[in-house]
C-alpha cells in the first residue's frame, strides 16, 4: 500500500502551550492531520479552574477555528467535587489530568497521594469526565549531584529511576481502576511492554495512549539526543516492539496521544538540564503512517488515529463532533511523495525542533 484515505485524526494528548509558542503550534495541528485536539493543562500557571480551561479554550479556538479543542484540568486541590460538576456542565472539559509531582515539565504542582482525591475521582466516575494518568513514580534524584545526600549512599537510596519509574506506577493504575471501575482512564504515553499488558489486564473502562516517538526511540537514541528526551523515556527495544504490536492490533484500547510537546531550541540544547518533550505536532500522522508501514501494517492506521480514540472519548456521542464532519474531513497519506521534516519551526527565541528532522516520512494531504 503505498496511499490511503482516512478521516482525520483525533491527538488525545497534546501541549500546545501559550503566548508565542502557542502562536506557533497550533497551525501545525491540521498540518499533523488532526482535527481535534485534547488538551493537557500544564501551564504555568497549571489550568485548575473552569474559568482558566475555558479561557484558554478561546484563545486556542481564535488561533485556529477548524480544530476541536478538548480541554483538561489539572488535578490539584483546587480541584473538588463541586469543580468537577462545573467543568462537565460547560461541555468543553472532557478530563482530568494528573501528573505525580515532580516526574516530568511544570509537574511541581502535582499529586503526592491520590487517596486525598478520591471525592474527586467518584465525582468525575458520576459525570463521565476522563481521568488522565502521567504514569511514572517519582525518582529522587537532585539538580545538584554533590547536594544529592543519597547518590553515594546507594544502600539507602530510592530504587527509582526513569528506567522503571511507569512500571513501579502500574500498581497504582490497578488499585484506582478497581477502586473506580466505572471512572474512564487513560494510561498516558505507555512506554513499556509491561504497561501495554496491565491495560490490557483491565476492564474497558482502562485505555492508553501511545505516541509517535516512542515507536520509534529506544533509550540509546535518548541519551545522545535531547531533541529525543521526553518523559516517559523510551525505554527497550522489547519495550518498543510491545508499543508497535499494541497500536497495530487493532485493539480499541490503543490509539493516538502524540504528546507534542514542544520547548524552545535553547531550553533542549546548551542548558545543563534538557527540557522534557518531544515534538510531533507537524507530522503527527506521517510518523505513524512511516512506522505502521515499516511493519507492513498501513491497514491499521485509520483505526488507531481516527477511530479509537474517539469511540473512547464518546466525541460523537458528547456533541464534541458531528459523525458527519468527522468522515467528511478526510486525509490522504502517501508514500511517494513523502515529506522532509524541517530543521524548525517559529522564530528567535520561540524556535523549536521537531522529531527525525531531515528525514522523509509519509506525506499527509487534507481532502
Ligand atoms: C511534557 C511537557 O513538556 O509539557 N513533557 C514530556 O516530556 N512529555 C509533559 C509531559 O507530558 O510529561
Ligand atoms: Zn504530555
Amino acid at each position: 500500500m503505498t496511499s490511503i484515505r482516512i478521516p482525520a485524526a483525533a491527538d488525545f494528548h497534546v501541549h500546545l502551550r501559550d503566548g508565542t509558542m502557542m502562536e506557533t503550534v497550533v497551525p501545525t495541528i491540521r498540518q499533523g492531520g488532526a482535527s481535534l485536539a485534547y488538551v493537557m493543562p500544564n501551564l504555568v500557571p497549571p489550568i485548575s479552574s473552569v474559568q482558566q480551561a475555558l479561557d484558554y479554550h478561546s484563545r486556542l479556538q481564535a488561533l485556529d477555528p477548524s480544530v476541536t479543542f478538548l480541554m483538561t484540568l489539572y488535578l490539584s486541590p483546587e480541584i473538588t467535587p463541586e469543580v468537577i460538576a462545573e467543568a462537565a456542565a460547560t461541555g468543553k472539559i472532557a478530563g482530568v489530568k494528573s501528573y505525580p509531582k515532580g516526574v516530568t515539565t511544570n509537574s511541581d504542582a502535582g499529586v503526592v497521594d491520590y487517596a486525598s482525591f478520591y471525592p474527586v475521582f467518584a465525582a468525575m466516575e458520576e459525570h463521565d469526565l476522563v481521568l488522565n494518568l502521567h504514569g511514572e513514580c517519582p525518582s529522587n534524584s537532585t539538580t545538584s549531584l554533590l547536594n544529592d545526600a543519597e547518590t553515594f549512599q546507594p544502600a539507602t537510596s530510592s530504587t527509582t529511576t526513569i528506567l522503571n519509574a511507569e512500571e513501579s506506577f502500574l500498581p497504582t493504575l490497578l488499585d484506582l481502576h478497581s477502586r473506580f471501575p466505572k471512572l474512564r482512564i487513560v494510561l498516558e504515553h505507555c512506554t513499556t511492554a509491561a504497561a501495554i499488558a496491565a491495560v490490557k489486564q483491565c476492564g474497558p473502562t482502562v485505555a492508553a495512549t501511545i505516541t509517535a516517538h516512542h515507536l520509534y526511540l529506544t533509550i540509546d537514541n535518548v541519551a545522545g539526543n535531547p531533541h529525543c528526551f521526553c518523559k516517559p523515556v523510551a525505554k527497550l527495544p522489547s519495550d518498543r516492539a510491545a508499543l508497535m504490536a499494541a497500536a497495530t492490533s487493532g485493539d480499541p484500547k490503543f490509539f493516538l496521544g502524540t504528546d507534542s510537546a514542544p520547548h524552545p531550541k535553547n531550553k533542549k540544547i546548551g542548558t545543563a538540564n534538557a527540557a522534557a518533550g518531544v515534538f510531533t505536532q507537524p507530522y503527527a500522522v506521517s510518523y505513524i503512517a512511516t512506522a505502521f508501514d515499516r511493519v507492513g501494517k498501513m491497514d491499521a492506521v485509520r483505526a488507531f488515529v481516527a477511530e479509537f480514540g474517539r469511540a473512547f472519548y464518546k466525541t460523537v456521542e458528547k456533541g464534541w463532533e458531528s459523525a458527519e464532519d468527522v468522515t467528511k474531513d478526510a486525509i490522504e497519506l502517501k508514500k511517494e511523495p513523502g515529506v522532509k521534516v524541517v530543521d524548525e519551526f517559529g522564530q528567535g527565541e520561540g524556535v523549536v525542533v521537531p522529531f527525525m528532522a531531515g528525514e522523509t516520512v509519509w506525506s499527509v494531504t487534507w481532502l
